[in-house]
């Protein structure tokens, strides 16, 4: 009798233990924090954080546009709250980041001259960046992510502002201004679909040469933001053994979702008549995610979660990409305007399924 009211939902179990209870060792259980939580606003979602997590990651708020919108000036504010949050829950504080090709300010690719910017214009600007930043948080950031996502999807370098401008070494550039405004702190690559043979090759090969400098190196994350099936949950096994066996360092699963709605090949680069279709075509859970779309999302985070318990050897931290569904970027990305339910804790902030598979994936590990 139990058993089918526990099964419909009428009986509620025993309390979960929190997440951060049940990691290994050595692993960091963390999750990424948006300004209306930092800032103390969202009471709600960092009750969740606190109870559950020991590391977080910002959101937005240390992006070069957010963080240094003008060449003169820096807004440190959202970022000095964050950071203060975090120390004051005893968090181990994540940087997130310092080098992308996204959400900078175009006055960082534009040369003094009007034009492109060049190699002699654009370091001193990159290095003038990371000192201020990471200077400012010395000791009491614990790691950054240095560069973001330099990879095509063949491995090969991404065909960026930063890769024309300064060339190749660009990357051994940012990992040595890092070192030198923070010798403290952990440094990271992170980028996304490293599940890839091509495309995690190119990420070993960084890594390597980076270390092969003598520059300091301490982990390489994969994105994980996947989806309900992709990438096949061996594939991550290969993945995550691979990174760590090709490089030495630590593997980190930096930014985790699972996206639960279809994703149309044509998702990316539609144009708007065609976004429109697609959203209407893909939209398909607006009212709630069903029952059997639950267990699913729940058998997929105990696949993953069995890994992190198989590689806790390997795996440094897992962070969250958010704290309830309410707050997901994936409901904007790739097509704005849908409704997805990729988190542990639903639109209105109550543990759903997955919490329970996580846990129950965790337990009994330490
Ligand atoms: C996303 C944020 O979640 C959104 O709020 C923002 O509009 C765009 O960026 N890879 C990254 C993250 O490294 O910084 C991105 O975060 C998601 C993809």
């Amino acid at each position: 009798m139990l058993v089918v009211l526990l099964a419909i939902g009428v009986v509620t179990a025993a309390p979960l233990p929190p997440l951060k209870s049940v990691t290994p060792p050595g692993v960091r259980i963390g999750v990424a924090v948006n300004q209306a939580q930092s800032d103390g606003r969202d009471q709600a979602a960092l009750a969740i954080v606190t109870a559950q997590f020991n590391s977080i990651s910002p959101e937005n708020l240390l992006k070069w546009e957010v963080v240094h919108p003008e060449p003169d000036r820096y807004d440190f504010g959202p970022a000095d709250r964050y950071v203060e949050f975090g120390r004051q829950a005893g968090m181990f504080v994540v940087g997130h980041v310092l080098l992308w090709h996204e959400q900078t300010p175009p006055w960082v690719f534009a040369g003094k001259a009007g034009g492109r910017v060049d190699r002699d214009t654009l370091l001193p600007r990159l290095r003038e960046h990371i000192l201020t930043v990471i200077g400012r948080y010395r000791g009491r950031i614990g790691g950054w992510d240095v560069v973001n996502e330099a990879l095509d999807e063949d491995g090969s370098l991404r065909k960026t502002p930063w890769l024309e401008a300064v060339g190749e070494d660009y990357l051994v550039k940012a990992f040595e201004f890092a070192r030198e405004a923070d010798p403290g702190a952990e440094l990271y690559y992170n980028d996304y679909n490293l599940w890839k043979p091509a495309k995690r090759a190119g990420a070993i090969r960084i890594v390597n040469e980076l270390r092969a400098r003598g520059l300091r190196v301490d982990g390489i994350g994969e994105q994980a933001h996947w989806g309900i099936a992709d990438p096949p949950i061996a594939e991550v096994d290969t993945a995550i053994g691979e990174l760590s066996a090709g490089t030495g360092v630590k593997v980190m699963l930096t930014e985790l979702d699972i996206d639960v709605l279809p994703r149309d090949p044509d998702m990316w680069g539609a144009d708007l008549s065609k976004k429109a279709k697609i959203r209407a075509a893909t939209n398909i859970y607006p009212n709630g995610l069903p029952d059997d779309q639950q267990r699913r999302l729940a058998r997929r985070y105990a696949d993953i979660f069995g890994l992190v318990v198989k590689h806790r050897d390997k795996v440094r931290r897992v962070t969250f990409w958010g704290v309830t569904d309410a707050q997901s970027w994936l409901h904007d990305f790739p097509i704005p305007g849908r409704v997805n339910y990729p988190l542990l804790w639903d639109h209105q902030g109550r543990p759903k399924p997955a919490l329970g598979a996580v846990v129950e994936a965790l337990r009994g590990t330490r």
